[in-house]
């Protein structure tokens, strides 16, 4: 196992050929040094010194509470200094050191993906975002007119206008399952309902691993097992966009196919960055949108041929990877169920209040969903923001309807002692006025 001190100057070197360049400051360092003086066994989840610490690593704005994470997350210092450093060094010779000498990390920056999502490199591609790498899945497949997709009418917008793109231009069929109401804590009501639509002409079938609305996570290896077992041609989809690097599981574990995920979300990589993973034996099969001299090799590089785009923001994503593993995956995930669970059970007593999303670990994760009875997700939003500039994100989409809260691990517990002290004084309003 890696000594500590080693670690520890790994996290302060670049990816690879720049090694010891001094682009954080003493103070980052420092920081960094006391995130690392804590025992990787013990318990920090209430500990607040421990994510005071993590908060000094970020540079959120004192002005704003931010509760909008899950749309994109904000980086930590030292993946900012590493962004400007490579900028800068790229901005001296581009092509050179863009493509001679940043570009020799790529595979030690694939190979630290890998390592976090329990794979093989030669799986995963990176590239700018959970939509690019869903829609390289979603258009590239090999699929004929008449052929069936089971997805669900909560999955993110993006991924329903691909296939439906597919189904307009060459006749693919979608069938949607419907999850309402949310939040659904029955993982076998769960499974059926995709089982249901399951016929002999399904191909694939699409899942969000948590859905962005509400937080719900769906119990993919279970729906993945019993879709597959009723009809042997299904290749399984997932959207990862905010599982992967907030939730401890590793890709292999899933049982799907083909997985896609942000990388600015809850790694807290550069903005426009993500990643594709493919399982190996499906690879040489799915079409590349940026195509080479071979679309069909079987090398998960051809779907990095994008053409020129930011090196210095792929390289900085060795540098997330280095802070995360910092924390560790266990250890964020159960920080951010407590803290979505810590607004939620000191809200649920208010008058109208509810929420859509669940308490429980198993289905749920940093994401909340809530509302007041007669009151709309914008007026919400607004008040939230007017009374406390507390940042939200209103949402109505099909049974959905509310704001969603997202704290991230840079969130003081100040701050959701904020959010709910806001949240009682909006059920105070509310238990003024007239009834609408
Ligand atoms: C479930 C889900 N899938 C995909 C995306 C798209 O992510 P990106 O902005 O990285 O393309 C999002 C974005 O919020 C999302 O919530």
């Amino acid at each position: 196992m890696m000594q500590r001190r080693n670690f520890l100057q790994n996290l302060m070197l670049g990816t690879g050929g720049l090694s010891a360049l001094p682009f954080t400051s003493q103070a980052t360092n420092q920081n960094l040094q006391r995130i690392l003086g804590y025992a990787p066994q013990k318990d920090v989840t209430t500990d607040e010194d421990y994510w005071a610490q993590i908060q000094w690593a970020f540079s959120a704005s004192p002005n704003l509470i931010n509760m909008s994470n899950a749309g994109v997350s904000p980086q930590p210092i030292m993946v900012q200094d590493a962004l400007t450093h490579y900028n800068k060094l790229c901005n001296e010779a581009p092509t050179y050191y863009m493509w001679r000498i940043l570009d020799e990390n790529r595979e030690a920056v694939r190979s630290k993906l890998a390592d976090l999502a329990g794979c093989l490199p030669d799986e995963i591609a990176m590239n700018r975002n959970a939509t690019e790498a869903l829609d390289t899945i979603i258009l590239g497949l090999e699929l004929q007119k008449g052929d069936e997709v089971v997805m669900s009418l909560q999955d993110y917008p993006n991924m329903l206008h691909g296939w439906r793109q597919r189904e307009k231009r060459e006749g693919i069929v979608i069938k949607y399952v419907n999850h309402n109401p949310l939040p659904c804590e029955d993982n076998d009501l769960l499974v059926r309902r995709y089982v249901e639509l399951v016929t002999e002409n399904t191909r694939i079938v699409h899942l969000t691993h948590m859905i962005n609305w509400t937080g719900q996570l769906l119990p993919v290896k279970a729906i993945s097992e019993a879709v597959k077992k009723k009809n042997p041609k299904i290749k399984v989809v997932v959207d990862a966009a905010h599982t992967f690097a907030q939730i401890a599981y590793k890709i292999p574990d899933l049982g799907c196919d083909y997985l896609g995920a942000s990388l600015h979300k809850w790694l807290c990589a550069p903005f426009g960055t993500g990643l594709l993973w493919v399982k190996k034996e499906h690879i040489a099969s799915l079409w590349t949108h940026t195509p080479s001299d071979n679309p069909l090799k079987d090398d998960i590089r051809k779907f990095e041929g994008l053409g020129t785009r930011s090196f210095p923001i792929e390289m900085a994503i060795g540098h997330a990877v280095n802070f995360h593993n910092a924390i560790g995956t266990e250890r964020i995930q159960k920080r951010l169920q407590y803290l979505k669970n810590y607004l939620l059970t000191r809200c649920v007593d208010l008058p109208n209040f509810y929420t859509q999303t669940s308490l429980k670990p198993e289905f749920s994760g940093a994401i909340a969903l809530i509302g007041f009875k007669g009151m709309t997700s914008g007026e919400l939003h607004n008040s939230l923001m007017k009374k406390s500039r507390i940042y939200t994100s209103p949402v109505t989409w099909e049974n959905v309807v509310g704001v969603r809260v997202t704290p991230h691990i840079y969130t003081p517990i100040k701050d959701m002692d904020k959010v709910i002290l806001t949240l009682q004084d909006i059920a105070k309003d509310q238990n003024k006025a007239p009834s609408k």
